[in-house]
């Protein structure tokens, strides 16, 4: 009988670290219970110290999620523990993770204590975790630059203090596959009581091998994996979530392992990740990308046509890309609206209901018919935009000609106050990004700007995503509209007002 592999899923804490990504709490809430539908076994949701934004969404995560268990990370230093139960304590499956570096170059030049100090550190914190939660786990941060020898004692002294699952990082992505496979089989002959508690992996993608040393380390009998929707996380990213579930899947025949993953709900959570945060997924992104299950040259589309498996490994329907046959119009009524928006797996409450069919009526007006992938942008426009501070309330803009340059009129909403701006530019969409800026008073500079239709034909609704940098910091901004001009002002004003909060 296969083995099961338990699924701990970080988007919503490393994930939510890659540089520009800056999730509200509705986005947070909609990707967590996403993440439950996919049945992913663990979600860390948050690091409750790091902010107090952070701590209140870890906390509604954690009042609203039933069956996954709900994470929550601390250093293991004694507020931040507090910190991580507070927000933690009313989920129904909580769990505290709680980590310190090993590594002597950390420990030399981050931390600047000595072996014995962090040593004693590791078991304290989590000792003071299990006195509020019987599910703990312990991370030795850089693990794969430690000395094995020293790791096995920090080990030894997290299984004693009643850790039940240790978790081996490869933060800075350095191991290559057989090297880990060594570290993960030597920790396996040489802690005392590691036959009692899962071991866990935790791989950085830095050198494009985290999802290679994570099914190395399964094989030494790891059970448990973290990984993150579409691969987001610090830097290069995490081992990503639906590689990992597919080639487990897969290849069943030789891991003998399983998950507890839907694999029909993969693509609509990565299109969900992909659109709340802001970071597109490259088409030939593996089990996700655009182009994974499309094949140019004649000769697969030959054998495709006349036996799917002569160049499939995965039928696409098992990880859900199946072509959805809904269509509305601006005939549609509320209900047609709210029961399709079910169908997707939105669940608005019916004060938002009320504004996100008021977003489709305007959007119905312009645009003839709506498929599914159109009223999911739509329902996902009003979560990104759900409670941030200003609103786009009107928009003019002019081409220019030979004589006037192009110009963009804008008003900005918030409570009561209103704010109109007039600006010139290079073009109609720098014009509106600049009477934005003006109006709200911030210096952002352009980094990216890129955009895509969602779905076909001419009045297609476009979809656009904007990269910041407002002084060192970095946001991504997206925003949907039939008119690019508009779609780029709704994602500019979307990472201004990142940005804000
Ligand atoms: O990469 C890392 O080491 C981490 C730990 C907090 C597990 O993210
Ligand atoms: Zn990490």
């Amino acid at each position: 009988m296969a083995d099961r592999v338990y699924i701990f899923d970080t988007t919503l804490r490393d994930g939510e670290q890659s540089p520009g990504i800056s999730l509200g709490v509705r986005e947070k809430l909609e990707i967590a219970e996403q993440l439950q539908r996919l049945g992913v076994d663990i979600i860390e949701a948050g690091f409750p110290a790091a902010s107090p934004g952070d701590f209140d969404a870890v906390r509604r995560i954690a009042g609203r999620i039933k069956d996954s268990v709900v994470c929550a990370l601390a250093r293991a230093m004694p507020d931040d523990i507090d910190r991580a139960w507070e927000a933690i304590s009313d989920a129904a499956r909580p769990r505290i993770h709680t980590f310190i570096s090993t590594s002597d170059i950390h420990l030399e030049y981050q931390l600047k204590k000595s072996r014995e100090e962090v040593l004693r550190m590791a078991g304290e914190a989590v000792a003071r975790a299990r006195g509020y939660c019987p599910d703990v786990e312990f991370s030795p941060m850089d693990a794969t630059r430690s000395d094995p020898e020293y790791l096995y004692r920090v080990l030894e002294a997290a299984i004693e203090q009643g850790a039940g699952v240790l978790n081996i990082p490869d933060t800075v992505g350095y191991a290559i596959p057989a090297e880990f496979a060594e570290l993960i089989g030597g920790i396996f002959d040489n802690v005392k009581g590691i036959e009692d508690v899962i071991v866990s992996v935790h791989c950085h993608n830095d050198l494009g091998l985290a999802v290679a040393n994570s099914l190395a380390a399964l094989e030494q009998g790891a059970r448990q994996v973290e990984c993150t929707v579409n691969g987001l996380g610090e830097r290069a990213g995490n081992a990503s979530l639906e590689e990992i579930v597919m080639t487990i899947k897969v290849r069943k025949d030789r891991l003998a392992l399983d998950t507890g993953i839907n694999s029909q709900e993969i693509s609509r959570t990565s299109r969900l990740v992909s659109l709340l945060t802001g970071y597109p997924v490259q088409p030939n992104k593996a089990i996700v990308g655009r182009n994974a299950f499309a094949h140019e040259s004649g000769i697969h589309q030959n054998g495709v046509l006349k036996e799917r498996t002569t160049y499939e490994i995965m039928n696409v329907s098992d990880v859900g890309l199946v072509e959805s046959d809904i269509v509305l119009g601006k005939h549609s009524g509320r209900h047609a609206f709210s029961e399709q928006l079910e169908r997707l797996g939105f669940y608005l409450e019916e004060e938002e209901l009320n504004r996100a069919f008021g977003r489709f009526k305007e959007l119905a007006d312009k645009k003839s018919s709506l498929s599914g992938g159109d009223i999911e942008a739509i329902a996902l426009e009003y979560l990104r935009t759900e409670g941030q501070e200003w609103k786009l309330a009107g928009y003019e803009v002019h081409s220019g000609g030979k004589e006037a340059p192009p110009s963009a009129t804008i008003s900005l909403e918030r409570e009561d106050e209103r704010v109109t701006e007039r600006a010139i530019g290079d073009g109609m969409v720098d014009a509106a990004c600049k009477a934005i800026r003006t109006a709200l008073d911030i210096d952002a500079k352009l980094i990216s700007f890129t955009v895509e239709a969602i779905t076909g034909g001419l009045d297609a609704l476009g979809d656009v995503t904007i990269q910041l940098d407002v002084k060192g910091r970095r946001v991504v901004g997206r925003g949907v509209s039939t008119d690019i001009v508009e779609a780029s002002a709704r994602a500019y004003l979307n990472a201004i007002n990142k940005i804000i909060r």
